[in-house]
């Protein structure tokens, strides 16, 4: 027989029931009168790393029917081919394909270049056998900062464009800003031979002019300061508007982290050439990839650190070319082509979806994560061309986030290990309609937290698209699985579907410890999004 609790009892334990509850649950203020920034439909981009072409035919990876797949379900994007090695790279018109391009474009027998077969297996297997050792190579030379110049042929902008043609990319190719007269003017002569190439072929590309010019002396023994940067790239955008490039996009200056003599250096660049870019580009990683720890990728403070270089970013193209776009121009988790272990993992998820989120709410148009497939730890799609955590997280994001930004946050003091972020949803997803709002969160807590949406919203209906790690490695985990289904392809051409859980109206919106998703708010009528 059961015994009713005395009452006395029931006092004491009542409220602490209720407060173990009540803390878990949080509610949700929204702010959706007036859209906080507009971002580029191409705001998830992503890169190639020019290091790809240190040998060029390890760019033949890229004619992988299944990369293109991946990449393709990535886009409307950009690609940007930059990075290091961009001021290290020579267009050589006359240098012969390599054998594995020459094989594969004899093996492309289709008129339509974007009806492409696969890569031949035998240079397939060759390129992949010898690539942890080109991997090796690229990271030590990365490490030691010593860097060779390298020529590249037709055949291997031929390769690159078609990737990002035959993906629905735009593609961004960085010019070498380190080919200099004696008095240091760029040498615009090589960038001309590209040029004039990429004009018979009538590719559309856009363009930049070096990689992080801020560590010139590091790299290359060579210093440039801001005012002569700037007066390069009017150089180069006179070259653009003699061409067939001339309302070409040209984007800059790609400088590091804003900190220290970068941010003078970014300053003066746009004084002097700010008008002749069309956005101003920037790089941001959190932490050293090499003794970056699990704690850091889920701490708060950590992922804070990015919105106080936002804020000088910002400041800086205020004081100097106010209204002007920034772009994210490369970006990832870890600096040294990524942590080791992490930056592949579920873990990574926190930096990379909270860092989507800051960029859209601070304005940023782009944000372009380093790499889509290449060296390093970093990559989306791994050397067997299979998607990591972080491409599954970017496919969801380009389906479901629209490019309307709103602000959202939780009520409550400690708002850091649990972050929102508020947009109109995609409409082009056929399951939604315009006035719906797709909001995301991660949680950092150790416990499970319960979202409430604001009462205006609170019977609507609600997708939940919740993401956390698969197998056995926990948040270290390679794989990932929404709403408990395993996400793989189903073939090299098919993407699985990616399968809501409809919430019954009226309910929280669970997110256990450790985890990030989205969620669809249907029918939420909200104005600005229609
Ligand atoms: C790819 O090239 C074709 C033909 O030149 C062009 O119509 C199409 O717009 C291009 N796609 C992109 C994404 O640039
Ligand atoms: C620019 O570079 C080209 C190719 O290396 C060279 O022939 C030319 O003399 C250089 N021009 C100047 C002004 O240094
Ligand atoms: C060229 O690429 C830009 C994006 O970089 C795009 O806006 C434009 O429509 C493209 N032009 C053509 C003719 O495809
Ligand atoms: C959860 O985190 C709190 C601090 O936020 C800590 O005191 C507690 O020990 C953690 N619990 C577990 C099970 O890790």
């Amino acid at each position: 027989m059961l015994l009713p609790l005395p009452p006395l009892l029931l006092l004491l334990l009542g409220p602490l029931c209720l407060l173990s509850q009540a803390e878990d649950t949080v509610e949700l203020v929204f702010s959706t009168e007036r859209p906080q920034h507009r971002v580029s439909p191409a705001f998830l981009s992503f890169t190639i790393d020019a290091n790809l072409a240190t040998e060029p035919r390890f760019l033949t990876f890229l004619g992988s029917p299944k990369l293109r797949t991946l990449a393709r379900g990535l886009s409307p994007a950009y690609l940007r081919f930059g990075g290091t090695k961009t001021d290290f790279l020579i267009f050589d018109p006359h240098k012969e394909p390599t054998f594995e391009e020459r094989r594969y474009w004899q093996s492309q027998v289709n008129q339509d270049v974007c009806q492409f077969g696969p890569i031949p297996s035998d240079v397939e297997e060759r390129l992949q056998f010898e690539w942890p050792s080109q991997e090796q190579l690229l990271l030590t030379e990365q490490y030691q900062k010593k860097f060779k110049n390298i020529t590249y042929s037709k055949s291997s902008v031929d390769m690159l464009y078609d990737f990002a043609n035959c993906s629905g990319l735009n593609l961004i190719f960085g010019l070498n800003a380190l080919l200099r007269t004696a008095d240091l003017q760029w040498n615009s002569s090589n960038a001309q031979l590209l040029l004039d190439y990429c004009s018979s072929k009538s590719y559309n590309i856009s363009w930049e002019l070096g990689n992080e010019p801020n560590s010139f002396r590091k790299k290359a023994g060579i210093f440039i300061d801001g005012l002569q940067l700037g007066k390069d790239f009017i150089e180069l955008h006179k070259l653009l508007g003699k061409s067939t490039f001339k309302n070409a996009k040209l984007y800059g200056p790609d400088v590091g982290q804003p900190r220290g003599k970068t941010v003078n250096m970014l300053s003066s660049f746009l004084k002097v050439g700010g008008a002749v870019i069309d956005s101003v580009t920037w790089h941001h990683y959190y932490v050293n990839g090499r003794i970056a720890t699990k704690e850091d990728f889920l701490n708060p403070d950590v992922l804070d650190t990015f919105i106080s270089s936002v804020q000088k970013v910002l400041q800086v193209v205020e004081e100097t070319r106010p209204g002007k776009n920034i772009w994210l121009g490369e970006t990832s988790s870890a600096y040294g082509g990524g942590a080791p272990l992490l930056s592949n993992t579920f873990a990574a998820g926190f930096m990379w979806l909270d860092k989507l989120g800051v960029s859209a709410r601070m304005g940023m148009d782009v944000v372009m994560r380093q790499v889509l497939f290449g060296a390093g730890n970093y990559h989306l799609v791994d050397r067997n061309f299979e998607p990591l955590p972080d491409y599954w997280l970017s496919l969801l994001y380009k389906k479901l986030v629209g490019s309307t930004v709103f602000t959202a946050r939780v009520k409550g003091p400690d708002r850091s290990k649990l972050r929102v972020y508020l947009h109109c949803t995609n409409v082009k997803h056929p399951r939604y309609k315009e006035g719906d709002l797709t909001l995301y969160a991660l949680n950092l807590h150790n416990v499970t937290k319960r979202l409430q949406l604001p009462s205006h919203f609170f019977n609507k209906q609600v997708d939940k698209y919740l993401l956390k790690p698969a197998g056995s490695g926990g948040l270290l985990s390679k794989s990932i699985q929404l709403n408990g289904q395993t996400l793989k392809m189903v073939d090299d051409q098919t993407f699985p579907t990616l399968i809501e859980k409809p919430l019954r109206p009226g309910s929280s919106l669970g997110l256990p410890p450790f985890s990030y998703g989205f969620f669809v708010i249907r029918n939420a009528k909200v104005a600005a999004c229609i």
